[in-house]
């Protein structure tokens, strides 16, 4: 048996229903995170329109590749000619540091408590796109907006219809790792899902996990498209080209794969664009490839 149908006995769909089965692995695992006051039962809503192509990047497994990914993106559709604005709706504040824009600016966290106007927080990103930024705010103002968001399942479709996006545009998302009501929010207004893993055990069997919590979203009537993206892979590691084999197998078809490159992480730390920094290597190569993927999706919503 290869390393990845071993891997699919342990963690695959012919157990996956079994909720023993999901409760044991989940204990193996330790804590998924999972916030207690995300929306139990999230119904899809009928939300205002919005025009753009929305793009959300989520995950359950923090530090995956959401936000440099989201920046990446920002910054490849951009050069292909499309007119994008990159969100950040993680109270982490982290995307600032990925764009290099200013973090003393308000982001929509404040500006939405005090009623403001989010089409006033955009920022010039890399290659000309757009950066709206979550901004800095206390725990207080942070469970405010979070008891806010799990009331009211159209927050974001509100706010981002007074954006006055328009169908030319794309709107990429990112979000918090886990389900949590940011994670609700970005779905509820999604056309294309991105769900950022890592080749290892630990993201394979959170699949499971995440079926249930995509489900809701999954059944309107313009549900968005899901893509699993695997980053990071190291093409030396025969590890981690068979956990790539074992996301293939697990979903049925080939996930999008971005390779590790360290050229990512050092145009992370340096503020700067990482198509530039990566122009030749592979990953640039994968980030062009979900680029037309992403351009050939159409609107759903
Ligand atoms: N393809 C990649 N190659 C090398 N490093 C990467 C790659 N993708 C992400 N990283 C690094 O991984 C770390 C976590 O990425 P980040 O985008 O902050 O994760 P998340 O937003 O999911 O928490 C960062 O240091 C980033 O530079
Ligand atoms: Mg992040």
């Amino acid at each position: 048996m290869s390393l990845s149908e071993e891997l699919l006995a342990l963690f695959g769909k012919d157990v996956s229903h079994d909720a023993q089965g999901i409760n044991a692995r989940m204990h193996f695992f330790g804590s998924v995170p999972a916030d207690e006051s995300a929306p139990a039962d999230s119904q899809p809503v009928d939300n205002p329109t919005v025009p753009a192509k929305v793009v959300a990047l989520v995950s359950i497994n923090g530090g995956v590749g959401r936000s440099t990914l989201a920046t990446a993106l920002g910054s490849g559709l951009q050069r292909h000619g499309e007119s994008v604005v990159v969100l950040d709706l993680d109270p982490q504040n982290a995307l600032h540091h990925h764009f290099g824009v200013n973090s003393a600016l308000p982001g929509i966290g404040r500006t939405s408590l005090e009623h403001g106007q989010w089409r006033d927080l955009q920022q010039v990103g890399f290659a000309g796109c757009q950066v709206i930024t979550f901004g800095d705010i206390d725990i207080q103002q942070q469970e405010n907006l979070e008891r806010w968001l799990k009331h009211e399942p159209g927050w974001l479709a509100q706010r981002l219809s007074s954006l006055g996006l328009n169908e030319r545009q794309t709107l990429i998302i990112d979000t918090p790792a886990g389900n949590n009501v940011y994670f609700h929010q970005a779905l509820s207004v999604a056309d294309v899902v991105l769900l950022v893993v890592h080749p290892d055990a630990a993201c394979l069997a959170t699949l499971d996990h995440l079926d249930p919590l995509l489900a809701p979203h999954l059944e309107g009537e313009r549900p968005p498209v899901v893509h699993v993206v695997v980053n990071q892979v190291d093409e030396s590691d025969a590890f981690s080209l068979d956990m790539v084999d074992a996301f293939k197998r697990r979903l049925g078809r080939a996930p999008l794969e971005v390779h590790r490159d360290m050229a990512i992480n050092e145009a992370l730390a340096f503020a700067a664009d990482p198509l530039d920094n990566v122009a030749k290597h592979l990953a640039s190569d994968d980030i062009n490839e979900i680029c037309r993927v992403l351009k050939a999706s159409k609107n759903t919503v």
